[in-house]
């Protein structure tokens, strides 16, 4: 699909019209199909927000893919009618546009017919439009075309993305950019001490990976933003086996992973300029002769003593290594994205992912960032009372609560976790994105993974 921005209405070419008449203006517009017309509703003036805008710009999309309008044109003037819609919408458009348009056919037979699809938005906009800049467009082209890749890494399932195959789609996302890989095997990690993600790894009869991407966007001496993504392409539990159906999504357990991967090829292709690494513990949690027990005692790759509490709790150690690993660039702000707890869910549905940082500067940010861009995000508490909920018994600290009852507030007891090994950077935060994992009902996405946080992460690597 491609977006054309035109300043005339090109009445020769046949298509469907986006039409915001007056009648409709007060709450609906009509899209006259091929077959027969179309009304999406349009919330009231004075209700519209931007929140309310950008599922607009998804549900014209939806639609017109749903009654097969190849073409349509929207009068920008008429979209953009409205208060409060805030800044930056070309680009807003643009990626809500694209979100909308994503589907994941690659285990789908075409039908003979072909898919139904939106090949072309024009937009009618006229050239003194401030509210639209061409060049917004493209960027957000840019960033939802990451995002897109980033949901069909997550979709695919365990058995075709398991760590080998992830490895292997990171090198051709990152082909053609100046992004530098390097993949550490089991053997590299055994060296350097990494057992957290050695130990979470071992059940699996597939290797594990440590990847590491560096983007150099300025002076290569000014410190980088540091991205860590959690990668666990199939998670069973473990010896602590999830029951069914809780299983079923758990190919999505690299989401993380895929979010971070996306937004540093977005970063290089909108050249932003600073420097920024990603890392990411690849590895599969399996239950099996070699897994990891619960009770096991793991020496940590900074020397902690951890207790397995629980071998379904293993996305916090193998983010733990990679924290540690970390320190080696000094980073001047670190931040990981992991599909991390249930618990999550628990606290917020799926509408926001839950953000937890000592940095009040940062979370500051990323509120508003989140508010901003769609990926929507509230912070939780990381307070240093938590610590002691995960004090061990015979090891330092252990991988999950162990002085309240299962559950309460297991977002935060791994949060508190990670904090134990994020301890010496500066400036971290963590983001648990199981919440936003999947796109919900009503959100004008396909089903399945909806790529979050992607837009979040690029637009605070573009901010200073
Ligand atoms: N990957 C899961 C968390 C998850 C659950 C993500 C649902 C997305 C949707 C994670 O590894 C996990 O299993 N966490 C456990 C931790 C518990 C055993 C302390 C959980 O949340 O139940
Ligand atoms: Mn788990
Ligand atoms: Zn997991």
């Amino acid at each position: 699909m491609k977006i054309t921005v035109v300043d005339k209405k090109l009445s020769r070419k046949k298509c469907t019209c986006v039409i915001f008449n007056e009648k409709a203006r007060e709450n609906r517009f009509v899209i006259n199909g091929k077959a027969e017309a179309l009304e999406v509703k349009v919330p009231k003036r004075e209700d519209m927000t931007r929140r309310k805008w950008i599922i607009l710009v998804r549900t014209i999309v939806r639609e017109a893919k749903k009654y097969d309008m190849n073409r349509i044109e929207i009068v920008w003037g008429d979209l953009v009618n409205f208060d409060n819609l805030g800044e930056n919408l070309g680009q807003t458009f643009a990626e809500a546009a694209y979100m909308a348009h994503y589907e994941f056919t690659k285990y789908k037979t075409e039908p003979k017919e072909g898919w139904g699809d939106v090949t072309e938005i024009v937009v009618i906009a006229n050239k003194a439009d401030k509210t639209l800049k061409r060049q917004d467009i493209r960027k957000g082209v840019t960033i939802a075309t990451q995002i897109n890749f980033c949901r069909d890494m997550a979709n695919t399932p365990g058995a075709d993305m398991t760590p080998t195959t992830l490895v292997a789609s990171t090198r051709k996302a990152v082909k053609g950019t100046k992004i530098k890989m390097r993949v550490l095997d089991e053997k590299q990690m055994r060296r350097k001490k990494m057992n957290g993600v050695l130990a979470v790894g071992q059940g699996s009869s597939f290797q594990s990976r440590f990847i590491v991407l560096e983007y150099t966007g300025t002076n290569p001496t000014t410190k980088p933003t540091v991205l860590v993504g959690k990668g666990v392409t199939f998670d069973t539990g473990g010896i602590d086996t999830k029951p069914h159906p809780y299983g079923l999504e758990m190919m999505m357990d690299m989401s993380g992973a895929a979010a971070v991967i996306s937004a540093i090829v977005a970063a290089s292709k909108l050249q932003i300029n600073k420097n920024i690494v990603v890392l990411i513990p690849v590895v599969e949690n399996m239950p099996g002769g070699s897994s990891f027990r619960p009770g096991d005692i793991i020496t940590m790759m900074d020397g902690t003593h951890v207790e397995v509490g629980h071998t379904d709790a293993e996305g916090r150690l193998i983010l733990a290594d990679a924290l540690t690993y970390a320190k080696m660039y000094k980073p001047s702000t670190i931040i990981d994205v992991a599909t991390l707890t249930g618990a999550a869910l628990a606290a917020l549905g799926e509408r926001a992912s839950a953000i937890f940082t000592q940095d009040e500067e940062l979370a500051q940010k990323t509120l508003e960032t989140a508010e901003k861009t769609g990926d929507y995000a509230w912070r939780l508490p990381l307070w240093d009372e938590y610590d002691v909920e995960i004090s061990g018994t015979h090891g330092d600290i252990s991988n999950i609560n162990t002085k309240q009852k299962p559950g309460y507030g297991g977002s935060i007891t791994a949060a508190a976790f990670l904090k134990h090994f994020a301890k010496d950077h500066k400036s971290w935060m963590h983001i648990d994105i199981a919440p936003t994992m999947t796109a919900v009902f009503d959100e004008q996405l396909a089903k399945g993974a909806k790529g979050s946080p992607v837009r979040l992460l690029v637009s605070l690597l573009e901010q200073k």
